[in-house]
């Protein structure tokens, strides 16, 4: 029997394999009991030595190299199998790609409006002392505001601050006018219903040099309000009091819904309040080392939740926070 004949012959049946029952039969033809290698590996003990040892080597390397050949053969053919079951044309598979919070988009609105207008942009800190919370922003001792009710407390000197004009006096502190800044960040206040939640966000706005009017403060607020709100919606202005600012200032804009005519949106006005300003309080000036014969200003502060809620329509600020996605992939 002729070991380079089974090798020819193998490799033309292996070419001719292209089923896993093709391959069945090549293991039983070239592995089996009855194979012709197997029978020429028992045979060969009848063999005389020199011969024995040579012809047992090819046979084995002849064995080995059928099994090899096989079992490559075996894997190309599930591998085959595996791809034929892939529908090319089959939708591909959603991509859940996220998104900014909310809020985080209107502050970058804001952002943009802001810096259109020259404006650039300061922190300062959540935990802050009584001096920059509410001593140098001229809010007196008994000021309902610094009331442990309203405002968390960490010890008498330390608090969360309630809101972001503790960086007018920061800012004002380090630099020289002109000042033209937006702050922003987290405030904190004791207030939970509908529309309040303890922690919140804010936009502080501080404009100081030497030619300030309020003319100035209510072109800069009418591009804030019509750039978050619409070019269509008015703007106005009613007399209010801060104790950082005087003249202060609280500013509306014109109900979207119903255009200013009066709907349960704006509880019949026609207005919805947006944000609180006013000139910068000489007091003000002077606690933060700036000269007030000499420079003068305007600030103003919003609460971002609320922007948030009036233009997009939602009546309960706590969803916001609820971290539903049915919620927040509307935005
Ligand atoms: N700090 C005020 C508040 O939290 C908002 C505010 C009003 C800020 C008038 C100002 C301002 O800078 O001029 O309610």
């Amino acid at each position: 029997m002729d070991i380079e004949n089974i090798k020819k012959q193998f490799e033309e049946d292996l070419e001719k394999a292209n089923t896993k029952e093709d391959l069945a039969s090549l293991k039983v033809k070239y592995q089996g009991k009855k194979s012709e290698i197997y029978i020429a590996l028992r045979s060969l003990g009848d063999l005389e030595e020199g011969l024995r040892k040579s012809r047992g080597a090819e046979l084995n390397k002849l064995r080995n190299n059928v099994g090899y050949s096989i079992r490559a053969k075996e894997n190309a053919i599930s591998e085959t199998k595996r791809e034929a079951k892939i529908d090319y044309t089959e939708p591909g598979r959603k991509f859940e790609l996220g998104h900014t919070h909310p809020i985080t988009q209107i502050y970058e609105e804001l952002f943009e409006i802001g810096k259109s207008l020259g404006f650039s942009i300061a922190e300062g800190p959540e935990i802050e002392t009584d001096w920059y919370s509410f001593e140098a922003l001229n809010i007196p001792k008994n000021h309902p505001a610094r009331d442990f009710a309203d405002t968390f407390y960490i010890s008498e000197e330390v608090n969360l601050r309630p809101h972001t004009s503790n960086v007018q006096i920061r800012y004002m502190e380090n630099h020289k006018p002109p000042i033209r800044i937006i702050a922003y960040g987290r405030t904190y206040r004791k207030d939970s219903d509908v529309t309040h939640t303890p922690m919140f966000h804010q936009l502080e706005g501080l404009f100081v040099d030497d030619r300030v009017t309020f003319a100035d403060l209510k072109g800069v607020l009418t591009a804030f309000a019509q750039g978050i709100f619409g070019k269509d919606r008015k703007v106005r202005f009613r007399p209010h009091h801060f104790p950082f600012t005087e003249p202060s200032a609280e500013v509306d804009v014109s109900c979207g819904l119903c255009g200013g005519k009066g709907c349960r949106s704006c509880k019949y006005s026609g207005w919805l309040e947006i944000l609180g300003a006013g000139m910068v309080h000489p007091n003000v000036l002077k606690n933060s080392g700036i000269d007030p014969k000499k420079y003068q200003g305007f600030a103003f502060g919003m609460g971002i939740e609320r922007i948030a809620m009036l233009k997009y329509e939602i009546d309960d600020l706590r969803l916001f926070y609820d971290n539903d996605l049915r919620f927040l992939e509307q935005f």
